[in-house]
């Protein structure tokens, strides 16, 4: 559906597209090796090419400012388009990476007998475990943290520290932390499981390396160039437009706290010993301190709407929103301007519900699109079928595994803008 500048269309009445909703071929392997809160589907990003290629555009680099778990960097490697991507979570720009590579098996295999046979000569001392994190005790029992810590230090002493097999298998250490901790499995919150008998740390790692050597066979060779960068996008200065395409999914706001998410990994991979630090510039985030007079005067129309609203239910929703809602406006004005002449950016992003207050990320998104510049904005609409994160939520907005709760994000929209 074709906007034509107009903001006050009914967004809950346009069709959904079939063209959107499923994939023409499976998905690859590869897109599993890593558990990622918010995952879009792999197909998207090809959609989203053959949809720029159709309307004449000659694509060359994709970008994803959101990279998150690297879906978009891959398929856009695959189909041999060059990638730029960032991400503020290190664990995300690790991931994006290892998955935007090729590997040789036979020095897949060397790595992993090395790394085996340095596990089994390694010595915990009782120093190092002293020395462990204690937020990494809370989580984890004695005798995983003991054998975690062999495994990655002979990952580390196996493995040349440029190495691009490096990234692979410090991935494959980084999913198997969950199964090995006392985290509540599935969890989208972080909570203690007291029940649990966490796996073991070699049967998992050998499991997982298995997963991700299989998903690399099914991986073409291809000589694409590939940029990921761990930044804040909102700080990413840009000297001159780079790219094609964008293909992105922005966060929601106050939905998934990612620097939490992701603790176990940020703080076993030492990217910082303090996972909260993370939640800073992390946009969608309940916990940044806003000056929220400074952002309401900055929100367009729609955004000072929303928040005007929450604010009357919830102050601090309402300022975290607020901030949201100006972090998408930078947001979008840096994707305009990274994008050639003729360019073509493609957003899938979802409305939410809070305490009855209506939040409609998609109507302020269309909105910072038509003030910055972009032209020819469609929307679609698409069915929700794979989020592996659950859709319901509690009375209070809270996410449950309770289906007989409110279901939020069944479905979602696809906008897509011009630059001339
Ligand atoms: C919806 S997820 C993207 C998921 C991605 N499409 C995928 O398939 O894995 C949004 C991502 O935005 C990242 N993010 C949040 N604030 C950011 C910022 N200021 N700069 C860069 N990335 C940010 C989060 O860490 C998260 O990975």
């Amino acid at each position: 559906m074709q906007i034509n500048n107009n903001i006050n269309i009914d967004f809950d009445s346009i069709p959904i597209e079939e063209f959107w909703n499923t994939g023409d071929v499976k998905e690859n392997k590869m897109h599993r090796i890593h558990s990622y809160p918010a995952k879009f589907p792999a197909f998207i990003t090809n959609k989203a090419i053959d949809y720029a290629e159709n309307y004449g555009l000659k694509v060359d680099w994709v970008g994803d400012m959101f990279c998150g778990c690297g879906t978009t960097a891959f398929e856009a490697t695959r189909n041999g388009k060059n990638f730029w991507g960032s991400d503020i979570n290190p664990v995300a720009t690790l991931i994006a990476k290892t998955k935007s590579q090729v590997y040789k098996d036979s020095t897949l295999n060397k790595y992993y007998d090395i790394i085996l046979n340095n596990y089994r000569k390694k010595n915990v001392s009782k120093n190092d475990l002293l020395e462990t994190n204690e937020r990494i005790k809370y989580w984890f029992k004695e005798e995983q943290i003991i054998n975690l810590l062999k495994l990655k230090y002979s990952i580390y002493q196996s493995i040349p520290q440029k190495s691009k097999y490096l990234n692979f298998f410090l991935t494959a250490f980084s999913n198997i932390l969950k199964p090995t901790s006392m985290w509540l499995t599935k969890s989208i919150k972080p909570q203690l499981d007291p029940n649990k008998k966490p796996a073991n740390v070699l049967t998992n790692f050998s499991r997982q390396f298995d997963i991700m050597r299989l998903a690399n066979q099914e991986n073409d060779n291809n000589k694409s160039q590939v940029r990921i960068e761990n930044i804040n996008f909102l700080n990413k200065k840009i000297k001159k437009p780079f790219a094609d395409l964008i293909v992105t999914s922005p966060p929601y706001v106050t939905s998934y706290e990612y620097a939490d998410l992701h603790q176990l990994s940020t703080l076993w991979l030492d990217f910082t010993n303090d996972y909260k630090t993370l939640r800073e510039g992390s946009i969608g985030s309940l916990y940044h301190n806003t000056d929220f007079i400074k952002d309401a005067k900055q929100l367009n129309k729609t955004g000072e709407d929303i928040v005007f609203r929450l604010y009357n239910k919830d102050k601090r929703k309402a300022r975290s929103a607020a901030k949201y809602f100006v972090d998408m406006q930078n947001t979008i004005v840096k994707s305009y301007n990274m994008l050639n002449n003729n360019g073509i950016a493609l957003f899938v992003i979802g409305n939410t519900e809070y305490k009855s207050v209506k939040i409609n990320n998609a109507k302020h998104l269309v909105e910072c699109m038509i003030n910055t510049g972009f032209t020819d904005i469609e929307i679609t609409k698409r069915k929700i079928s794979n989020k592996i994160l659950t859709p319901y939520r509690d009375k209070n907005g809270k996410f449950t595994t309770d289906k007989s709760s409110r279901k939020v994000y069944a479905e979602e929209f696809i906008v897509i803008g011009k630059k001339e």
